[in-house]
This record gives structure tokens, C-alpha cells and sequence, in this order.
């Protein structure tokens, strides 16, 4: 007999907000999750207006205290499988604590928290209460990043030398929070955004790239976070040179005034045998650059094993759910597929039973910290003129 759906509650989402829109559409991708609820505004007027206004039936909370507090009341199977937290950063640490202090599963987009000591709260509370946690680091989330991590932490490419990890936008070269964007309006703050703009709001997802393909750490670094767009009291361009944990060293860098560039995620790894090249905005495929070979362009669904240069590929990547090579996967389905991977433990979880959020599906609460301590670090550095400083 088929499994019923997971029910879904979100937090934030009404008011023309930006991600919850592809998170509840990735929720719906496989038919397995429902959005059933939600507390979609601060404002409880508006919460409820929206709700009733959704596109599909959802029931409407006034606050996400009153949907905690309710969901909380009623037996798994009744309740919310899991929360899903898409608000400003400054509104993650508070519903996320209540949901995990309730036993309810929490997806949180990131950065985890505003400070560190919040992320140390919700790491002991997440591990004490032993509840699904995740973090949205998107990108994590395409089957060529799976890949990626498959072929650097094999040794395919050697012992990794340098990292140059970026996430390049130019959205806030202008001043973007004075001509009504809501998303740029919060992010410039640091009541609401925390102690970085650039650096947290996407710096982070490109730190999360590395680590998630390298299983490398930052050991300690220095940082450059500069103003360029003037009255700004955050940083909207974010440069951190790294030394990584096996010795070798990397750029993890970030702009928001870089003009003409979107979304412009990716990584380049230099290994003592070969190098990597991956971009999000072209994410089906990756390029490996072995010497004195032509240059070998992996697309995603045209992978072999034992090709002369991949040996056997781990089962579970190849049993990944995708379509045919050349009907394009993109950010949707990164998104999905961190929501089924999250779906699998919740449902281990509803059952009693043992679940592994090892961080290999997606990010767990101990990379939002780090996350958290890689902003804190950077900004301590940047304090000091660019000093090194060990990681926290
Ligand atoms: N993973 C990614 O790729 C990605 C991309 C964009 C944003 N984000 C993160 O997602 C979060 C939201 O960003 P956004 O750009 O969608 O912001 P947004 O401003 O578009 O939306 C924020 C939403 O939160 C709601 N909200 C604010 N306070 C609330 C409260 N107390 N109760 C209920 N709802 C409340 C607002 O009404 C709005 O619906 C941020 O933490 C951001 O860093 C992640």
C-alpha cells in the first residue's frame, strides 16, 4: 500500500517571498510531501489573508507559535512531519528551537542562525531530542555534486592542493533595499541578517561546496569583507583565503557587486593528478582535466563505471531518482532531491527507527554551525585587517 504523504508546515512564505516558492514546489515533486499549513507572515492579519489565498487548501496560523504549539498537541501521523523554515535569518533560531523542543523535524534554510552561540544551542538541542535536522544549502543537492564528492574523496584526483570556491552575484551592486526589494531590504541589515551580508547569505553556500565535495575543513583563514555600495553597514563583496585540513589552501569568495552575474556558484578543484570544474548555472555536467589527456565533460546520465578514469561508482548515487540525460535537472531539482533524502529520515524517525544525517545527503546541523563559525571567523579576521584566524 502506498505511504501517505508527509504533511509539511511552513514558516514564512506570504508577502511575495522568494524561496519558499521553489522549496513548496520541491516538496510537491514527488508526490511523497504535502504542504498542508503554514504561518506565512509576521503580521497575523496577513498570515491568515495569505493562507486562505494559497494556491492549494493549507490551514492558517496567525504566528508559527500558535502552529508549534498546535502541531505539537497532536500524535505523529496527525501532526506536521516536518517544519520547513524559509523566513530572514534573524527567524530561524526561535521557531527552529520550539519545533525541535516539540519533537517536530525542522528543514532550516540558511545561515543556521544570526550569532554562534545560537547555532551551539540548536546543535546540543538537535542531538539531545535526537530530531531530523536539515539546512538548505541548495546546491548539495545536484546529482553532479554527488558526483563531484564521489570523485575527489575517491583520490581520483589526488590530494586536493587548491580550491577556488565562489559564489558570484551582482543583484546589490546597486542600492537594491531602497527600491522596494524586501529580500535586499532585511539582508542589508544586521538586526536581520546577522554580522555579514554577502558573506552569510551566500559565502556560506559556497563554503558549503567545498566541504561537501572535498570532505575538507577550514583550519583557519583570513578575510576581506568590504563595503563597495556606500551607507551599507554589512559587507556585499566577501573574500576568504583558507588553509584547509590537509595543508592545502583555498579561495572561498562571494560578490554581490559583481554586475551581470547571477548565480554564478561554482568550484574549481586542483588535485595532484587532476583538476574539477563544476557551475551551478550549467550543473548537469562536470569537466576533469587530467594531464596530457583531452579534457573529459561528464554529463549527468551518461556516467559509466570503469571508464578509464571513474572506477566502480557508489550504488546509491547511480540509484538517485533523475530523468534521461539532456532533459535538463536544474535548482528545482537540487531542492527535491535534498527534500526526499530529508523525507527518508523523517519517515525513519515517525518509525522509531535509526536514521544516518551524516551530512552526505544534505547539510546536517553541525555544517549550519560551521557555517556559522566560518562568518564569525571571517569577520573577526576582516577586524583585523585580513589577520589569520583559527576556525571556531
Ligand atoms: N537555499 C537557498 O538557495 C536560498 C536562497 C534564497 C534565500 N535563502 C534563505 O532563505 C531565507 C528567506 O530568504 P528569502 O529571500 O526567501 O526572504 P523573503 O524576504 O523573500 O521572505 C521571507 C518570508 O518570511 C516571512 N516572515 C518574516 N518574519 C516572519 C515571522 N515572524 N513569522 C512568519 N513569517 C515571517 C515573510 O513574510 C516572508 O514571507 C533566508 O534565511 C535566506 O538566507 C536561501
Amino acid at each position: 500500500m502506498a505511504q501517505r504523504p508527509l504533511a509539511v508546515g511552513l514558516i514564512g512564505g506570504g508577502g511575495g517571498a522568494f524561496i519558499a516558492q521553489p522549496h513548496q514546489r520541491a516538496i510537491h515533486f514527488d508526490g511523497t510531501r504535502r504542504v498542508v499549513c503554514a504561518a506565512l507572515h509576521p503580521d497575523p492579519v496577513i498570515a491568515m489573508k495569505e493562507a486562505e489565498n494559497w494556491p492549494y487548501p493549507i490551514q492558517g496560523y496567525r504566528s508559527y507559535d500558535e502552529m508549534i504549539a498546535d502541531q505539537a498537541k497532536k500524535p505523529i501521523g496527525e501532526r506536521i512531519d516536518y517544519a520547513l523554515i524559509v523566513t530572514p535569518n534573524h527567524v530561524h533560531f526561535d521557531p527552529a528551537m520550539k519545533c525541535i523542543q516539540a519533537g517536530i523535524p525542522v528543514f532550516c534554510e540558511k545561515p543556521l542562525t544570526v550569532t554562534l552561540d545560537e547555532s551551539d544551542q540548536l546543535v546540543k538541542a538537535v542531538r539531545t531530542k535526537k530530531v531530523p535536522f536539515g539546512v538548505a544549502h541548495t546546491y548539495l543537492g545536484h546529482w553532479t555534486s554527488r558526483l563531484s564528492r564521489h570523485i575527489v574523496r575517491s583520490g581520483l584526483l589526488g590530494e586536493v592542493r587548491w580550491v577556488d570556491s565562489y559564489y558570484i552575484q551582482g543583484w546589490l551592486a546597486v542600492r537594491a533595499e531602497d527600491m522596494g526589494s524586501m529580500q535586499a531590504e532585511w539582508r542589508v541589515d544586521p538586526k536581520r541578517a546577522g554580522g555579514s551580508c554577502c558573506g552569510g547569505d551566500i559565502g556560506t553556500h559556497a563554503l558549503m561546496q567545498l566541504r561537501f565535495v572535498t570532505g575538507l575543513e577550514i583550519k583557519r583563514l583570513q578575510a576581506h569583507m568590504e563595503t563597495f555600495v556606500k551607507g551599507r553597514q554589512l559587507d556585499d563583496h566577501f573574500t576568504t583565503y583558507c588553509e584547509l585540513s590537509n595543508g592545502g589552501k583555498a579561495l572561498v569568495r562571494a560578490s554581490q557587486i559583481a554586475i551581470g552575474h547571477k548565480n554564478d556558484l561554482g568550484i574549481e578543484i586542483n588535485g595532484t593528478k587532476g583538476s574539477l570544474i563544476w557551475r551551478q548555472e550549467e550543473p548537469e555536467s562536470i569537466t576533469i582535466l587530467l594531464p596530457g589527456q583531452p579534457d573529459r565533460v561528464y554529463w549527468r546520465g551518461e556516467v559509466k563505471a570503469n571508464d578509464g578514469f571513474l572506477g566502480d561508482l557508489p550504488a546509491d548515487l547511480m540509484a538517485e531518482p533523475t530523468i534521461p540525460s539532456g532533459h535538463p535537472e536544474a535548482f528545482h531539482d537540487a531542492f527535491a532531491r535534498l527534500h526526499r533524502c530529508f523525507e527518508a529520515d523523517v519517515r525513519a524517525y515517525n518509525a522509531g527507527k535509526e536514521w544516518k544525517d551524516d551530512g552526505s545527503k544534505y547539510a546536517n546541523v553541525e555544517d549550519g554551525r560551521t557555517g556559522i563559525a566560518f562568518i564569525a571567523t571571517a569577520i573577526e579576521s576582516s577586524q583585523q585587517n585580513g589577520a589569520w584566524v583559527a576556525m571556531k
